[in-house]
């Protein structure tokens, strides 16, 4: 396998939570390349999408990606934005760097998890309830699904046994990826 790993996945995939949990796991940094983007330009991309556009903030996105990609350190587990993958030609850069994990959830699950979120970063869906957020991403989560299964790797997240969400779930994810990077033998 080779490293770094990115994870991929639409909002509240659990990628920010999934990646520490990982990466203290393997002893391996973690970094959030939402926050490493705030760090670099001083506004979170929410806020520099509000100010300066979504083009704008996808190509100094793109950027930060690639200039962390470029430190000499390979144990290092990535979150990406949710929308990181599905610009230009960002997927095969993924690919090209490193190993790519889609954390892969059921629309209304993830409509489930955001709707539990603080939605004041979310400007679109602040203010609405699960059925509502479903509503919103559902569209964009389908153009995204070709882009995330691009992965080198796709993780469904586990149910429960009646269908709801395993609140355990996210620990799960990262046991899952713990074994297929620990027994993986490339
Ligand atoms: C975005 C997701 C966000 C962040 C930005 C845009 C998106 O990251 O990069 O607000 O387009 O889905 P998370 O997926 O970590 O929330």
């Amino acid at each position: 396998m080779v490293y770094p790993i990115y994870l991929i996945g639409y909002m509240g995939a659990g990628k920010t939570t999934v990646g520490r949990m990982l990466a203290e796991k393997l002893g391996w940094h973690f970094v959030d390349l939402d926050d490493a983007f705030h760090e670099i330009h001083g506004l979170s991309p929410a806020d520099y999408i509000r100010t300066y556009g979504v083009g704008e903030f996808r190509r100094k996105e793109k950027y930060v990606l690639e200039d962390l990609a470029e430190l000499p350190i390979e144990k290092v587990i990535y979150a990406t934005g949710g929308g990181y993958p599905c610009w230009e030609d960002n997927m095969e850069c993924l690919k090209e760097l490193g190993t790519s994990f889609y954390l892969r959830w059921q629309p209304h699950h993830l409509a489930q998890r955001l709707a539990l979120t603080n939605l004041k970063e979310r400007p679109l869906l602040h203010g609405k309830d699960a059925a509502e957020i479903l509503d919103v991403i559902r569209p964009q989560l389908e153009a995204r699904v070709p882009y995330y299964e691009q992965a080198d790797y796709i993780i469904d997240a586990p149910t429960a046994i009646d269908g709801t969400i395993d609140i355990t779930a996210d620990e799960q994810l990262a046991d899952i990826l713990y074994n297929r990077i620990i027994n993986d033998d490339d």
